[in-house]
């Protein structure tokens, strides 16, 4: 291995700078976001990595990259072992967003926003359910744009840990679940929250979020309620068979998720600075979906 080192500084690569599409400031909203722990701020710009060489290519569920252990050895971390990087203060952040670029969350609570000013609907008024919440930076988002109610779900317990220790106090609840095989208790919690939206951000297919478990969140939001969600555009074809196809796209065609807003954007860059292009999508729940 002869990793491409990063600079450790938090400033990033300059990579950022290609970003190719960014939605804008939301119309009318001036909510400050709350500033991030300074010593998140400090671990995130402490921390050294260095990616594999540029040359090489990897599948979005095997890209890896090496971090600086505090005893000076390389530790390798693969970037679906969320279990052990939200274990790191700042290392999520580091690797997804100061040296990829990642800008995912801000983008689409953007887009939501925007469509939400058009619809004349208060953020205020929503009740988010956040699928794949991870550390929490989509309730940072939310939060920033005036939404005071989230919650987070997600599979792995050391993304709520991540959550409580890093940005406390934004989600109103965190359940650790699995929506494939949800507990009857936590469903009636999670009902009890009367949710009228869902995120699912950074989050579908490549081996986390399967089609069954956004059903089961989908199915938790009131009709006409609010769904954000990124995908690779190759998960919605008619030809795809990942189930994400016959499911989210079909109901596009159908019109039972009623799209609102729908843009290309850039999610992140791959280790190789080549850019992993998704579709951000805000539509309104008007029916079941289908499969
Ligand atoms: C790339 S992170 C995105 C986190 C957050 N949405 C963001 O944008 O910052 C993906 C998250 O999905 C979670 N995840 C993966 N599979 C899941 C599942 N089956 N159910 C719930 N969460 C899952 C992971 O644990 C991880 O926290």
């Amino acid at each position: 291995m002869a990793p491409t080192a990063v600079n450790g500084t938090g400033n990033g690569t300059g990579r950022e700078h290609e970003v190719l599409h960014r939605a804008p400031a939301p119309a009318g909203v001036a909510v400050p976001a709350p500033p991030l722990p300074a010593d998140l701020q400090a671990a995130r710009a402490a921390l050294r990595l260095a990616l594999p060489e540029p040359n090489s290519k990897f599948s979005q569920d095997d890209e890896w990259c090496v971090v600086a252990e505090p005893g000076g050895a390389w530790g390798e971390y693969r970037f679906h072992d969320y279990d052990r990087i939200f274990q790191v203060p700042g290392l999520y952040e580091k690797i997804f967003y100061d040296v990829l670029g990642c800008d995912s969350p801000r983008f689409m609570v953007g887009l939501l926003s925007e469509a939400l000013a058009q619809a004349g609907v208060p953020a205020s008024t929503l009740r988010v359910l956040d699928l794949g919440a991870g550390n929490g930076i989509m309730a940072e988002e939310l939060a920033a744009v005036g939404v005071e109610h989230a919650v987070g779900v997600d599979i792995l317990t050391e993304a709520r840990d991540a959550a409580l220790r890093d940005r406390p106090g934004l989600y109103a609840d965190y359940q650790v679940a699995d929506l494939t095989r949800l507990p009857v208790g936590q469903r009636e919690t999670l009902a009890g929250h009367r949710l009228n939206a869902l995120t699912v951000v950074a989050a579908l297919g490549f081996g986390d979020i399967p089609p069954a478990a956004f059903r089961t969140a989908y199915d938790l939001v009131e009709p006409d309620g609010w769904v954000v969600l990124t995908i690779k555009d190759a998960f919605l074809e008619e030809t795809d068979t990942s189930g994400f196809g016959g499911m989210i796209g079909e109901s596009i065609r159908s019109g039972a998720l009623e799209v609102v807003r729908r843009e290309r954007f850039q999610h992140r860059l791959a280790t190789d600075a080549s850019p992993l292009l998704y579709e951000g999508i805000v539509a309104r729940k008007r029916g079941a979906l289908a499969g």
